[in-house]
């Protein structure tokens, strides 16, 4: 069995004090953890005026996500950073809004996958288009493009290259360029009406991208109205009615909920295909194997004929979860693992420790495809593998995320060979990121040359 240790960052030194701790928490999330949080069963962190329980228990994980989700809303203080660019959309929401924007939700995404498949194959050719004869290609910037290009042509049957798109996908690098993932006023629960740190180019550029999904929401709501739009998820979010209420979205609601398809759909699926890749151009052999896999598939559209890229990517979205933890908020007092847990606290859910956690995985930190097909796999998967949470809050996309990974990934897989270059530093962003990009050599698989760029 072939498998290497996949990049891990630096934990936080021994000792640090609470203001190093904040700089390092801005800094990059993960350099401003300890060490011990991969072994720990919980870890309290008594701040000022705050307590957080980061919980690694599956059975207290469990409780939060699927056995008591309503005594653990989401914090809505730690994600106020991301409300001038979601409003309040579902991602954000709770109580009674959420759950009428996910009886609306859930039906139009149902068949959402099978739906979007031709979206995401046209978007995976044009993809390779793009990339030409290959050569050195930072392929973050490259998997962003591609999955966002995905969820446009999901969402609006346009591609990424068309004058809206392409705005709203520039705007949105400006947008994360300027906004720290987390506020320190949240984090140190300071009210809501102290200063938050958004900075005016991050307002802008949301601003701006909430203006040009209004424009697109406004266009097809006429076309819904002339009884000419296409089938997409756009019109099936527009259309579809609140079953319980009849009631469907206001026009204004359409764009917060536009808004986090965008962000949810196409940063998350960036992410795992940048490190898909990366894992893979590090270890040619399982490379090399994927590759037969893709190359041998009669048609690309059966991924049943998959297992192994799909292991690939599922062992991916482990050791890198796109979003590397999440907060929820005891809604009352209540005991984990017989502390005291007082109404207010934080719980930090954090797929990244779970996934790497040393008690609950073997070889935790390797890049082992082949572990999915055994018992240890399965049983790790059953009780210590969320990336894409669970319960009742889990994420709407899960299903259309597994099948655009594998498409993708098959259809790159088939047109190239992946070389590694320096091994990447993962950092938190938005979603797990790479400190220096992902920069990787791209080989033509169909023997031409590959071009001497540094595109
Ligand atoms: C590999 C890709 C993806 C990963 C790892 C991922 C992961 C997640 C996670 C962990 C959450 C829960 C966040 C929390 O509770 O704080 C979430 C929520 C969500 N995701 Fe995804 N996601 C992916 C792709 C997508 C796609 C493709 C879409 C839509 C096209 C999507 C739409 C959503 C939405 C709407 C929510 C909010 C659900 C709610 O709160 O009720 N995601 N995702």
């Amino acid at each position: 069995m072939t498998r290497r240790r996949a990049p891990k960052p630096a934990s936080r030194p021994e000792g640090a004090g609470l203001w190093q701790r904040i700089r390092l928490f801005r800094q990059d999330m993960f350099s401003s953890q300890p060490e011990r949080l991969y072994r720990a069963w919980m870890a309290e962190v008594r701040g000022p005026l705050y307590r957080s329980f980061l919980v690694n228990d599956p059975a207290l994980v469990k409780r939060v996500l699927l056995e008591e989700p309503e005594k653990f809303p989401k914090s809505a203080i730690i994600h106020d950073t991301l409300r001038g660019l979601l409003g309040d959309s579902v991602f954000l929401s709770n109580g009674e809004t959420w759950k009428r924007q996910r009886r609306i939700l859930d039906p139009a995404f149902e068949q959402g996958a099978v739906k979007a498949f031709p979206a995401m194959r046209d978007a995976g050719a044009a993809a390779v288009v793009r990339l030409g004869k290959g050569g050195m290609v930072e392929m973050e910037a490259v998997a962003s493009m591609l999955t966002a290009d995905v969820i446009f042509r999901t969402l609006f049957s346009i591609p990424i290259t068309s004058e809206v798109a392409t705005r709203v996908f520039q705007a949105f690098r400006r947008y994360q360029r300027a906004q720290p993932l987390w506020n320190i006023p949240g984090l140190l629960r300071l009210p809501r009406w102290a200063p938050r740190f958004h900075s005016k180019a991050a307002r802008e550029s949301a601003a701006e991208i909430r203006g040009l999904l209004a424009g697109l929401v406004a266009a097809r709501a006429a076309e819904i109205v002339e009884g000419r739009a296409p089938d997409d998820l756009a019109t099936r979010i527009m259309t579809l009615p609140d079953p319980e209420t009849g009631e469907t979205f206001t026009p204004a609601e359409m764009v917060d909920q536009v808004a986090i398809f965008f962000l949810a759909g196409h940063e998350t699926s960036a992410s795992a295909l940048g490190w898909a890749l990366y894992l893979l151009a590090a270890n040619p052999d399982i490379q090399a194997r994927a590759a037969a896999e893709a190359m041998a598939a009669p048609d690309l559209g059966d991924l049943s004929g998959m297992p192994f890229i799909k292991a690939v990517f599922r062992e991916t979205l482990r050791l890198f979860p796109p979003v590397p933890m999440m907060v929820r908020e005891a809604a009352e007092a209540c005991e984990f693992r017989g502390r005291n847990v007082p109404k207010g606290s934080l719980a930090i859910l954090s797929p990244w420790h779970l996934h790497r956690h040393r008690r609950l995985w073997d070889h935790p930190d390797d890049f082992d495809p082949d572990r999915w097909q055994t018992q240890n796999g399965k049983a790790c998967k059953r009780n210590a593998y969320i990336p894409f949470s669970a319960g009742p809050r889990v994420c709407s996309g899960a299903g259309f995320a597994m099948i655009e990974g594998v498409l993708l990934l098959s259809m790159l897989l088939a047109a190239y060979r992946f070389e590694a270059g320096p091994e990447p530093v993962p950092v938190a962003h938005l979603t797990v990121r790479a400190k220096d990009g992902i920069n990787l050599r791209l080989v033509p698989r169909d023997g031409s040359s590959p071009e001497h760029t540094d595109a």
